[in-house]
């Protein structure tokens, strides 16, 4: 199951401490323009090392297209794309493949597959998100010439107990703060928590908010393809990731009725909407047109940098400190990645709307 998507389909390859983790985009349709640049600056907003909250590992993460570009536009061929890995240091992980990490996929994956690569945390590592990173920017380009209306901002609204609930109004809001935070009161506050975290080599959560603005109407397929359950998919599918809530989420359970409904009205302009946007965008599973809303709630991140009980894959008790490089909080570098999925869903579903004509 490395395979995500319907129309559009991404399959990733790779580990952390590999030579290289890389992607397959399949059911592009041809002609589509690409710039390799594009992909690379995505891949540079995810990339760790960039700011003091985020894992100190250097790579570089240069993005090579092997397949399915020529003259800079699609061929219709398969879109693939490789990232070496540059800043692998297998000697940090020998320690940790003796033993399961409390709350990382350690045990399950040997659980499963008994044989596997602990280095790094292998294919559970968060380096594979830099696959769908680059998978994502391919989306955008694509829909951007698809829909040149629509614009996908993520950003932080929650890092430990600070939150925010200003929306942005575009994106360079959001990256002006290193935790991606653009309540810039709210951000200086993070920024505080993570570095006090550092210190006390602790880890938090938090979540990422998602708008999505002009998203046409019809996307989504009723029953199991709904545009809210394929999102909720891609958003769990990402690494430490842990709720999905469309609109006003978990909230609407303690609301009235009278005062979550979004009362139909005619517009300025004519067009029958909702007047307000509680559902988040979505009803029966198919888009309003109106902005989509979703948030992402993410754990803490496994490996601290203090003492934890755990036992040896021998089931010997063991008490140990992780060394090597690791995030304090997922969130910050998780907004490209949330982007990119979001990306990939649209497009998903544009590209499945072309295919059976509604
Ligand atoms: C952007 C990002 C960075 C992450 N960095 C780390 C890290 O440095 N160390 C770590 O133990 N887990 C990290 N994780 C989380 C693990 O990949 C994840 O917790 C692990 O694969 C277990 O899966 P689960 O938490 O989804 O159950 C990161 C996750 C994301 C999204």
């Amino acid at each position: 199951m490395n395979t995500f998507g319907r129309a559009l389909r991404i399959t990733t390859f790779g580990e952390s401490h590999g030579p290289g983790i890389g992607v397959v985009l399949d059911g592009l349709p041809s002609g589509v323009s690409i710039s390799v640049e594009a992909i690379q600056a995505e891949l540079d907003r995810r990339r760790p090392g960039t700011s003091p909250y985020t894992s100190p590992r250097r790579e570089a993460d240069r993005v090579e297209v092997l397949s399915g570009l020529y003259t800079g536009r699609t061929t219709g061929a398969p879109l693939a794309l490789w990232i070496a890995n540059t800043d692998a240091r297998p000697a940090d992980y020998a320690k940790l493949a003796q033993l399961y990490r409390p709350s990382h996929a350690d045990f399950t994956y040997t659980l499963k597959y008994g044989h596997t690569d602990p280095q790094g945390g292998g294919r559970s590592s968060a380096r594979e998100t830099a696959a769908r990173v680059a998978a994502g920017a391919v989306a955008q380009q694509f829909l951007q010439q698809a829909i040149p209306d629509l614009q996908i901002l993520a950003w932080s609204c929650a890092i430990g107990p600070f939150t925010t609930a200003y929306r942005p109004t575009d994106r360079t809001e959001i990256e002006r703060s290193p935790v991606r935070c653009p309540d810039p009161i709210v951000s200086a506050e993070m920024e505080r928590y993570l570095a006090e975290l550092q210190i006390a080599g602790d880890t938090t959560g938090g979540i990422i908010a998602v708008e999505a603005r002009g998203v046409p109407p019809g996307l989504g397929e009723p029953i199991y393809d709904k545009l809210s359950a394929r999102l909720a998919y891609a958003m769990l599918s990402i690494n430490a990731a842990r709720g999905f809530e469309i609109g006003e989420g978990f909230a609407a359970a303690s609301t009235l009725g009278s005062v979550h409904n979004d009362p139909f009205h005619k517009d300025a302009s004519g067009r029958i909407r909702p007047a307000t946007n509680h559902a988040g965008g979505v009803l029966g599973g198919i888009s309003t047109g109106e902005p989509l809303f979703f948030r992402v709630a993410f754990k803490p991140i496994a490996t601290l940098r203090r003492p934890q009980h755990t036992v040896t894959r021998q089931g010997e008790e063991v008490i140990f400190s992780a060394e090597g490089r690791h995030d304090p909080c997922p969130v910050p570098r998780a907004v490209p990645i949330v982007e990119a999925m979001t990306a990939l869903v649209l497009a998903d579903f544009i590209l499945l709307n072309r295919l059976y004509k509604h």
